[in-house]
């Protein structure tokens, strides 16, 4: 069995995998969202002293499994540095004193192995990250080698969703919030789709965050926005945001012929965006694949199974040498 921590960002998770059937034998997460939902977003010093509280209190619960343990993996890039050391510190003491073998997962392949939890992964695949950090195309071979075919050159999908609901005054995490607000909105407004027509491989949400910024503050100077005006700006934003990815990913679908395309990362919960993805594999013939809801924001589990790869490549590292990396720069972010 292999224990995996997760500890990014604002999410504090242990998971025990079996590394023969991929069961998972042991899985929790203590998400910190309600305590950041006043603040409109993660506030880092909060975020690492609540996973110095979750942690051990998660890690007691797994101890029945401590003596069937062959490994120990944890997420040591990339994320917030506070919150990272949080799961990196527990990881390098249970590798000490059970005198297991340690493995410094990257939290990008994590979320990609999130397809692949209880099976063997297939490759080739595309796959479409969208997360709270990130927004990648991403171009996996059939050895498993990762490229990246588009990024974000500011704000990530999931993360616009966060601030538009924030400038809203609504809470956090924003994209339920806004996804489920947009159900009842109307096509009153509309937002430009980013860089629409721009032939760059290349996602950039900062104009359409402006363009509601300017909305919000235009019906602000009426009085206060009512609920259907925030219905209405969810439903133009999301509607814009989720263009802006399909528009850029069919760009790279009439270039590449994917038989299988997988998308990851908490903001692939989004039904509209499910919906135009759907349709775009539709028309070009290519298999959808999706994790399972539960596991599509972040969790120990895809952890493990990212580390079971590892494991099995005896790929270890000693405590004193695994690092934690904040941000990964694009061209190695996968090596
Ligand atoms: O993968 P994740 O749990 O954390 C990171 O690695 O960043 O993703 C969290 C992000 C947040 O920005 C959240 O607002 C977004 O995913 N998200 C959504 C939805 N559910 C979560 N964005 C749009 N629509 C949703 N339904
Ligand atoms: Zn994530």
């Amino acid at each position: 069995m292999i224990l995996a921590i997760e500890s990014s960002c604002d999410d504090s998770s242990i998971a025990v995998l079996n590394s023969s059937n991929f069961a998972l034998e042991f899985y929790e997460k203590i998400s910190q969202e309600l305590e950041h939902s006043k603040y409109g977003g993660v506030v880092p010093e909060l975020a690492a002293r609540l996973h110095t509280e979750a942690l051990p209190r998660i890690l007691e619960r797994a101890k029945p499994f401590f003596g069937s343990l062959k490994a120990v993996a944890v997420t040591h890039a990339p994320g917030l540095s506070v919150s990272l050391i949080g799961g990196v510190n527990m990881a390098k003491t249970l590798s000490l004193a059970l005198n297991l073998p340690l493995i410094g997962v990257n939290h990008l392949i994590g979320h990609i192995y999130s397809l692949f939890l209880d099976k063997e992964a297939e490759f080739p695949l595309g796959v479409l990250l969208v997360s709270g950090g990130h927004t990648m195309i991403l171009d996996i071979d059939a050895r498993g080698a990762i490229s990246v075919l588009a990024s974000t050159s500011d704000d990530s999908f999931g993360e616009t969703f966060d601030k538009c609901a924030k400038m809203l005054g609504l809470g956090y995490p924003g994209g339920a919030i806004i996804e489920n607000l947009a159900k009842n909105g109307t096509p009153k407004f509309s937002f430009p789709v980013p860089l629409k027509g721009d032939k760059r491989l290349q996602y950039s949400f900062s104009g359409l965050k402006n363009a509601v910024r300017v909305q919000i503050e235009k019906l602000s100077q009426n009085g206060e926005l009512t609920g259907q005006d925030k219905c209405d700006i969810a439903y133009a934003f999301q509607k814009s945001a989720c263009e802006h990815i399909t528009d850029k990913l069919s760009r790279v679908f009439n270039e590449r012929k994917f038989r299988r395309f997988g998308v990851v990362g908490g903001a692939s919960a989004n039904t509209h965006l499910r919906q135009n993805l759907a349709n775009l594999c539709d028309a070009h013939e290519c298999e959808l694949l999706f994790a399972p809801l539960k596991f599509c924001s972040d969790n120990a589990a895809m952890i493990a199974r990212a580390g079971l790869e590892k494991y099995r490549k005896q790929n270890f590292i000693a405590p004193q040498n695994l690092q934690i990396i904040p941000s990964l720069n694009l061209n190695s972010a996968f090596e």
